[in-house]
């Protein structure tokens, strides 16, 4: 097998070489023996300012691939001590080792294993979960890796169960149901946050997320564990229900599951959950990544990944998002533009997870004056 070398934040990587498992002119990491994806450098790069700021004595690479997220980690994010490195592909042992080689890493271990059942074995302080598709599976021996107020990395890009697109695997991965919402990017992350507080109480921990966010096909967070009894309890009142009026299109979350018609015009709700409700990022978290931005300035995508933690900061204190089309689809008139909302609202932001969508704390009666003003607007 060929290999080729490719270089992403100050790590050199090789990875086998695309053109050799390409087919008819086309390439899709999945048909590499080993997985590497360049559209996953921006989670990479947002990670490795993350976990700088984390700066574990130890981590635990648990499906590392070619080894370029715990290699990164050991360049670049101030990990102090050791950096496990873990995959049950034999190939990807073989190119783990050379990287890690390559890369001067000299307190690592590369270790051959399914990674559930290495994580019922290791205590680290991070441990970072980049499966294919969903993390449910992994979860649950992820936390139980975590030393003591240890710290959990997790992608999903099983986006469909997530966001409640296929009820079924929703149900299945992630105990929720109820059906797709239109803050539906949200209420996945919500659905994923929901299930690792579920786990995490489990085990008698609680969870803070720290920073957690959507990107082009995938969820990307960091959560905290707080552990003891009390904190897991604290952590399961945090959990409720999203709803969404049919009628008006006012959308809240509740503790109380049972909610069938909507506080503001008693119009039919639709639900989805179990979910988070608490707040999706910790601001002192953001402030400190924030600070960490010119440290980075040699990553190409350092102007994107400033862009997406500015947007959370100001997304931060406002709950669920609304859409444009959707309640000026709902209203039967023309949609105004995001510019005008958020002038009009005065106290509205435009959220990172739709660029149709805004977050306000404006009432869903002056979010339809708006609409309203503004679909006038463009009709003079
Ligand atoms: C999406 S890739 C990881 C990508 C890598 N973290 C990166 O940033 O480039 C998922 C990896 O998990 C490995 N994997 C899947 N299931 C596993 C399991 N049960 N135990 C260990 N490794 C597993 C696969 O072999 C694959 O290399």
């Amino acid at each position: 097998m060929k290999l080729v070398e490719i270089i992403e934040g100050k790590a050199k990587i090789l990875i086998p070489d695309p053109a050799q498992f390409s087919r008819e002119g086309k390439f899709d990491p999945a048909w590499s023996p080993v997985f590497y994806n360049p559209r996953m450098t921006f989670n990479r790069d947002v990670s490795v300012i993350a976990v700088s700021i984390i700066s574990p004595s130890s981590v635990l690479d648990a499906m590392s691939a070619t080894g370029i997220r715990g290699i990164r980690y050991a360049l670049e994010s101030n990990v102090k001590d050791e950096i496990i490195f873990n995959d049950k592909n034999p190939i990807s042992i073989e190119i783990i080792s050379k990287n890690v080689k390559n890369n001067g890493l000299v307190n690592s271990k590369v270790v051959k294993s399914d990674a559930n059942s290495l994580m019922h074995q290791v205590k680290v302080e991070y441990t970072d979960l980049d499966p294919f598709g969903s993390p449910a599976p992994f979860l649950f021996a992820g936390i139980s890796s975590l030393r003591r107020r240890g710290y959990l990395g997790v992608t999903a890009t099983d986006l469909s169960a997530l966001e409640g697109k296929s009820k079924t695997s929703s149900i299945r991965k992630y105990g929720a149901s109820g059906g797709k919402l239109s803050f539906s990017r949200e209420a996945g992350l919500r659905v994923l946050l929901a299930k690792i507080a579920r786990e995490a109480a489990v085990q008698e921990k609680g969870i803070k997320p720290l920073v957690s966010f959507y990107n082009d096909y995938y969820y990307r967070l960091f959560v905290r564990m707080d552990d003891g009894a009390k904190k897991a309890d604290a952590t399961l009142e945090k959990l409720g229900t999203l709803y969404e009026c049919e009628a008006c299109g006012y959308s809240f979350m509740s503790q109380d599951n049972c909610i069938k018609k909507c506080p503001y015009c008693s119009g039919n709700v639709r639900r989805f959950g179990p979910a988070w409700t608490g707040e999706l990022n910790d601001q002192e978290f953001l402030d400190k990544m924030k600070e960490r931005i010119p440290s980075f300035s040699y990553l190409p995508n350092i102007g994107r990944a400033s862009k997406l933690i500015e947007s959370l900061i100001a997304e931060n204190k406002y709950e669920l998002y609304y859409r444009t089309d959707v309640l000026s689809s709902k209203m039967k008139i023309n949609m105004p533009t995001m510019e005008f909302m958020i002038n009009c609202l005065g106290n509205a932001v435009r959220t990172h997870f739709d660029p149709r969508g805004f977050k306000t704390s404006r009432s869903i009666s002056e979010v339809r004056e708006c609409i309203k003003a503004g679909s006038t607007n463009l009709q003079t």
